[in-house]
């Protein structure tokens, strides 16, 4: 039976995904914080396990993998969004939290899973559509995620000579706890279900990079396209 570790799996994205795995008879290690949530997942199915910790705590993330062994597949999907509201009164702790989730807790999660990654096995990041072109309020989201794609290219390159494949996965909007407290509309929103069906089928086909929806995700690539003055423009004439 082949292996998968998902984090963030006890909500959103990362829930469909681990059902959607064990559904599909991986052997399945579902990672969160919230040990409640984790236990009704694993009722779900006999191919689920949980291991609760959390990806900012470096003690935690080190006793968390020394229980583990081998996995075909890694998938790094915890991560969190929080807007800045007000940028000419920046707030850093809002910034430091959502780059500490995102991108910082990535160092001890590389360095204690990749050893435990089999060769031929695969490492996939979830990073954000947000990455195409600067969005109001996304200056910490939006930051966190852009260092994702440039870690999971640059591992895509290094992790080559030991046969282990990278994914980068670039979703547009899912309905998930995280986009239910958005205030704005979401165009071309996807259920978590379809984003886990979509990012199994991509994983399988060891996709480098994986973008959904295309309606969406190729609009933000036309629109970058744009020269950046004429994008800050769009945005910014409705404020003067
Ligand atoms: N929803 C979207 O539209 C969308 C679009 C593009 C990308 N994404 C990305 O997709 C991923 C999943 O998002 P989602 O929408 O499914 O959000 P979600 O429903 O809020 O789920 C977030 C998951 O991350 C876990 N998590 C958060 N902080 C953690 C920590 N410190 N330690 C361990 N686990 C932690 C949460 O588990 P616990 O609370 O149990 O710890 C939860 O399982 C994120 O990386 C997000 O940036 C989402």
């Amino acid at each position: 039976m082949k292996q998968v570790l998902i984090t963030g799996a006890t909500s959103g994205i990362g829930r469909s995904l681990a059902l959607h795995y064990a559904r599909n008879g991986f052997s399945v290690t579902a990672c969160g914080r919230n040990e409640a949530r984790l236990s009704e997942l694993c009722n779900h199915h006999d191919n689920l396990k949980s291991l609760a910790f959390d990806i900012t705590d470096s003690e935690q993330v080190i006793e968390a993998s020394s229980t583990l062994e081998a996995f075909d597949i890694v998938i790094l999907n915890a991560g969190d969004c929080e807007y800045i509201d007000n940028a000419a009164n920046f707030d850093g702790a809002l910034f430091k939290r959502v780059i500490g989730v995102n991108l910082l807790a990535m160092g001890d999660l590389l360095e204690h899973l990749i050893g435990k990654i089999r060769r031929g096995g695969q490492l996939v990041f979830v990073s954000s559509s947000v990455t195409y072109l600067p969005l109001p309020r996304a200056e910490a989201y939006g930051a966190s995620k852009a260092g994702i794609d440039y870690l999971a290219k640059t591992l895509a390159i290094d992790l080559a000579p030991e046969n282990i494949a990278v994914t980068l996965v670039q979703p547009g909007f899912i309905k998930t706890p995280l986009t239910d407290k958005n205030d704005f509309s979401m165009p071309f929103l996807l259920t978590a279900e379809q984003a886990a069906q979509r990012i199994y089928v991509g994983v399988e086909k060891r996709k480098k990079i994986l973008d959904f929806p295309k309606r969406f995700t190729y609009l933000l690539r036309l629109l970058a396209c744009m020269p950046f003055s004429w994008w800050c423009w769009l945005l910014t004439r409705k404020n003067k």
